[in-house]
Parts: C-alpha cells; structure tokens; sequence
C-alpha cells in the first residue's frame, strides 16, 4: 500500500461529527490531523483514540511560547503518539531547539515541523505585522531558521514549494495547507493551490480540510484527490 501524501484536516468540536468521518475512513488511504479547534474541544483522549485505530496523527497546534514550554509540551505530544506536531518558526531558533529535545531522538519520535507564514496570509496581512520584504523571502528565511535549529520540515504553501525543494534539499519536509480544486472557494485561505500542482512543485504532504469535511460525499473527494496526486508526490 503507497504511503499516503493526504492529511485530512478534523476541524470539527464535537466526538460524533469527528468519529461520522473517520468511520469512513481507512489509515492506509489517509492521515488525520487534529487542531486547536478538536483538541481544544475534546482533548488528548480523542487523540489516542485516534492514534490507537491505526491512524499517522498530525497534532497540529503551531506551539508558540517560550523555549521551557514549548518543549515540554513537545514532550507531551511525543507521549501521545503523535506522527507529527508542529511549531511556529517566529517562536526562534532556540524555542525550536528546545521542541527538538522535547521531542527526543529516537527513532519514535514524531516528525517536528515549524509553521512559516499562514496560507491564509496575504502580502498585506504580513506587511502589517512588521515583517519586511516578499511572503516568499519571509517564508525562505524562516525555512533556513527551521532548518538550522533541527526541524524535520516546514508548513508552507504549496506555491512556495518549488522553491523551497530547491533551496532545502529532497529531505526537507514539505506540508501544504490551502489545496484548492480550480473551482472551489479559497474559504478563508489565501495562498491556495489544487492538490495535482502542489505535488507537482514538491510538496510531500497535503493537508486537505474543508473540500473534504465539507463535501456531500467526503470519501468521493478524498477519493478524487488521491487520483488527482497519484504518483505525483516527491518521496
Ligand atoms: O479547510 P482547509 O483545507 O482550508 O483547512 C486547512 C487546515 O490546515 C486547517 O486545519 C488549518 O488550521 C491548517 N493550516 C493552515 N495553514 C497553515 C497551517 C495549518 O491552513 N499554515
């Protein structure tokens, strides 16, 4: 069975709603990935239920705080199960290095990856925080801190990809939010891209929410999806 590029996105508050989709779904065709929004909800025990059912979880609550914090609770992800966690890279070179050692060294710790710029960030929106030049040298000079400082890999959009494969190498891990069928709304994101192209520019993974919990038929969209990148997607 081919390792699966698709993490589906469980942004929902309630356990019913979450376990009515994931029923359907089987841990060979997809990984799941829970966010503030769930974990805020219901908490580490849905966690484990999930990670205990076969499922690669992606525990996806950007961490941002202080080196000591945030490495502990990089310890306590690592406790869970978890397949993945992530960081914001803005947090700096030494809150992600605590993350690293959060995370232990082993060869079961999850993969640790650093937030650069939200998809749902515009030129604008980045502007007004005070953060100088082009979204893609901000998320170019974040990548590079991340990389520095241990980091698997980074959250990007998949229109950075292409440039960021290039620049950080093959096994760099790439994860990219916003993919977008040419006819769907964007929602709330900004910098999107369809699932084909996102692979096609060297994303690894795609984390794909909406479009997929939000469809009349959400197995018949994983489903499209998983045609639309079959053998598309950089090892
Ligand atoms: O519904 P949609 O496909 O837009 O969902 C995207 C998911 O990816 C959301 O859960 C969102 O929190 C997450 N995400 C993102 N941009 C990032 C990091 C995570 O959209 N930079």
């Amino acid at each position: 069975m081919p390792e699966s590029r698709l993490i589906v996105a469980l942004d929902f508050s309630t356990v019913n709603e979450t376990l009515s989709l994931v029923d359907k779904l089987d841990p060979a065709d997809c990984r799941l990935k829970v966010g503030k929004q769930l974990f805020t909800a219901q908490g580490p025990e849905l966690v484990r239920q999930l990670v205990r059912r076969g499922f690669d979880v992606f525990l996806d609550l950007k961490f941002h705080d202080i080196p000591a914090t945030v490495e502990l609770a990089c310890r306590a992800a690592r406790d869970l199960g978890v397949w993945m966690v992530n960081v914001h890279a803005l947090g700096g070179g030494a809150m992600m290095r605590a993350a690293r050692a959060g995370v232990g060294d082993d060869g079961e710790r999850p993969l640790l990856i650093a937030v650069t710029v939200l998809t749902s960030m515009g030129e604008g929106d980045l502007q007004e925080t005070g953060i100088a030049g082009t979204t893609e040298q901000a998320v170019l000079r974040l990548a590079h801190l991340a990389q520095r400082n241990g980091m698997d890999g980074v959250v990007c959009s998949a229109r950075e990809a292409d440039v960021l494969r290039r620049e950080m190498g093959d096994a760099f891990c790439l994860v990219t939010p916003g993919i977008r069928s040419a006819q769907a709304a964007a929602d709330d994101q900004c910098r999107t891209m369809t699932a084909a192209a996102a692979c096609a520019a060297g994303s690894h993974y795609l984390v794909v929410g909406r479009p997929v919990t939000r469809a009349a038929d959400p197995l018949a969209s994983l489903r499209q999806l998983q045609r639309e990148i079959q053998g598309m997607c950089a090892r």
